[in-house]
């Protein structure tokens, strides 16, 4: 029984060095070890032995399960760490490979207009307000001194929600809502969305953006106005650019022009970008109407004030040389990305 013992031993022993995976290592004590393994089953002969016998055998028995437990204990640690070895060399990172490139996303061109005109007016001394796009009927017409049969107040040109509200179609409202709960003088720029009642093409929107000035103190001139309004172009589109004022009708404003810039690409000379004729519309303003202040209880008699109102989008497409407004509104990423 010794004789068997240690040549079962043996047997394992090399069984175990052999093997080269942990599955078979466990497969390997189960056969000799477990509950119906061959070791286990000799040790359950035991019993029939002398007793002079019995210890000795019981003594070699388990010398050889000792040795066998230990042998399959050291292979499953060798076998763990090639095992281990070999994932560190597998997942190897390099790190010299080009990463994924982050996409990072970035203002919107007329987001980036808005941004660069406000600078321009905040370096100037003033400040931003802001009005809500859906505004009363009375400040977005009353108020400003539109007469009641103005085109502008068809139903055909405003979005009217009932017969009190509307979208506003202009942010004009603002200078309504500034000069009633601001303290004098006033000195802001409004930027917002407006809305009207186009069908759209390559130079109408539904929706589109304006930004409006106002000023009103003592002593406010239409010199400040023009000499403000110089100013501004000039830096927003060179040192170069002229106005040109040209007399036109706004209610809110007396007396009112709409002006004009050179060309900033042929600097007046004419090319296709301003039709040829060298200008280019960008700005309404004027001096505000007498009835507009006393509208808002400010004396006109001691007050006067100017005011302005600009396209952005019509701006942001002559600054980047965009040909459709629609352009700006789809929001198809390689169009966007490229300012
Ligand atoms: N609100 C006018 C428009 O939408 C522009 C404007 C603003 C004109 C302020 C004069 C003064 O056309």
């Amino acid at each position: 029984m010794q004789e068997k013992l240690l040549n079962l031993k043996e047997i394992a022993l090399k069984e175990i060095k052999d093997t080269l995976s942990i599955e078979d290592v466990e497969n390997i004590r189960v056969k000799y070890l477990g509950k119906k393994g061959e070791i286990t089953a000799i040790l359950k002969e035991m019993g029939k032995l002398s007793n002079e016998e019995r210890p000795i055998i019981g003594k070699v028995a388990n010398e050889v399960r000792e040795a066998i437990e230990s042998e399959i204990t050291s292979k499953k640690e060798e076998l763990k760490n090639i095992e281990k070895q070999r994932k560190l060399l597998e997942e190897v990172i390099d790190v010299t490979m080009p990463s994924k490139k982050v996409r990072v996303g970035k203002k919107h061109p007329i987001s980036q207009i808005i941004d660069e005109i406000s600078e321009i007016f905040m370096g100037m001394g003033f400040s931003i307000a802001e009005g809500p796009e859906v505004e009363t009927v009375h400040n977005n017409f009353d108020a400003l001194n539109a007469p009641k049969d103005h085109p502008s107040r068809d139903m055909s040109d405003t979005f009217y929600i009932n017969s009190e509200l509307l979208l506003r179609t202009q942010t004009s409202p603002v200078q309504i809502r500034t000069m009633k709960n601001q303290e004098l003088p006033i000195k802001i720029i409004s930027p917002g969305r407006c809305f009207r009642f186009d069908a759209p093409d390559a130079t109408h929107s539904p929706m589109f953006h304006q930004i409006e000035g106002l000023v009103v103190g003592k002593d406010v001139t239409m010199a400040q106005l023009k000499g403000t309004l110089n100013m501004f172009v000039k830096k927003l589109f060179g040192e170069e650019t002229k106005t040109k004022f040209r007399p036109h009708n706004f209610p809110f404003t007396e007396p009112s022009a709409e002006v004009d810039v050179t060309c900033f690409k042929c600097n007046g000379e004419g090319c296709p970008m301003c039709k040829g004729e060298g200008w280019i519309e960008i700005l309404g303003a004027g001096m505000v109407h007498p009835n507009v202040l006393r509208n808002c209880g400010i004396d006109p008699e001691v007050y006067s004030g100017f005011a302005f109102g600009m396209g952005v989008d019509r701006i942001t497409m002559l600054k980047y040389e965009i040909d459709d407004i629609r352009l700006l509104f789809e929001n198809d990423v390689r169009f966007l990305k490229q300012f």
